[in-house]
């Protein structure tokens, strides 16, 4: 059994049977399109891999791919060193070579070939829907995964945002977002933010559905930055920087404003220490346990924290 780097064509094929997993509601073709305009999305581009375990006749046995991201890890000194984390996403095994350790050698071959060819390496990411215990057996430990529903409105006049965001607004939104204060941290650059609206375009226009009019919003020095899951009648909140409680209650009242215009069932957020207690405060927030995307870390050197003590906004999400 080997490892290999698939071409286009080899994708392509991927694509095909991943459909299954990953198709529903659209049909092949429109599956098709999909990875075709995420793969040729700049942050793919720049950023993407996609690994195939083949045996001895070059059989494809099961694949994944990674996305690189940025990282930054404090070392003694205080002083953070940016390096690259990947992001393992689209595990998958056809039906009938299941259950032969297939997935767990490719989780186990792709990490040994991040540390030997990327000096660079903190981490390797996943969020897995199929619960911890396949990823332990290679070395990932689990984060608590914790979502907060909110109701969409109509927006309360009492409570303004300063301004709605677009998308071409991203890059400065970003830029002013606090980052978290803590020993590791992965943190998108703005291709990866458009990722998700790239996903948020193709869905709308496959689904033939209309886009929230803004991706986020920003009042006094706080932000929060969304995108609509069509597919689950959702809008996710990708980022939330907020720096008060008046705040955020300001930017999700906005973002639950955005979700009812576009006839969305609820806004859900990912739960984070530093806004959990305001969120909590709102007004018929429900905490739920998070069904899949349960966070994952293998450490690709030493001196990462505990998969617990890191934090994942869903923006990190791939
Ligand atoms: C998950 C998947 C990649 C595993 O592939 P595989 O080659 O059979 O993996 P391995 O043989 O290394 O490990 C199989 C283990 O995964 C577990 N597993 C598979 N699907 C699971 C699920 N939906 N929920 C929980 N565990 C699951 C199996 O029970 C088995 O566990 P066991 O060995 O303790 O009995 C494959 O089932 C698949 O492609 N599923 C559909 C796509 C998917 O959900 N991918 C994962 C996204 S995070």
């Amino acid at each position: 059994m080997h490892l290999v780097v698939a071409d286009e064509a080899q994708k392509t094929e991927r694509d095909r049977h991943t459909y299954a997993a990953w198709g529903s509601p659209l049909t092949v073709e429109q599956f098709l399109q999909r990875e075709q305009r995420l793969r040729a999305h700049p942050w793919s581009r720049d950023t993407l891999r996609t690994w195939l375990l083949c045996d001895g006749s070059g059989r494809v046995l099961t694949s994944c791919e990674t996305f690189r991201t940025p990282s930054y890890l404090r070392g003694p000194d205080g002083q953070y060193t940016r390096g690259d984390s990947f992001v393992i996403a689209s595990v998958f095994t056809e039906p009938a070579l299941r259950g032969h350790g297939h997935a767990t050698r490719l989780m186990d071959l792709v990490a040994t070939e991040l540390e030997r060819t990327q000096p660079g390496a903190q981490a390797a990411v996943l969020y897995s829907d199929v619960g911890a215990r396949i990823y332990r057996r290679s070395g990932y430990q689990e984060a608590p995964a914790w979502d907060w529903h909110l109701p969409v409105g109509q927006g309360d006049a009492g409570l303004q945002v300063d301004s709605l965001l677009e998308d071409a607004d991203v890059p400065a939104a970003l830029a002013r977002m606090r980052r978290p204060d803590v020993p590791f941290y992965l943190w998108p650059e703005a291709a990866q933010v458009d990722w998700h609206l790239e996903r948020e375009r193709i869905y709308a226009e496959l689904l033939r559905r209309p886009r929230p009019k803004a991706c986020g919003a920003v009042v006094n020095a706080s932000t929060a930055l969304w995108a609509m899951m069509a597919r689950y009648g959702e809008l996710v909140v990708l980022m939330l920087d907020a720096r008060s409680e008046e705040d955020a209650a300001a930017l999700l009242e906005a973002a639950g404003a955005q979700a009812h215009k576009a006839g969305l069932a609820r806004v859900v957020l990912w739960e984070e220490a530093g806004t959990m207690p305001w969120v909590a405060r709102l007004p018929e927030a429900r905490r739920e346990a998070r069904e899949g995307s349960l966070p994952m870390v293998r450490p690709l050197r030493e001196g990462l924290p505990a998969a617990a003590d890191i934090p994942f906004a869903r923006a990190l999400w791939a």
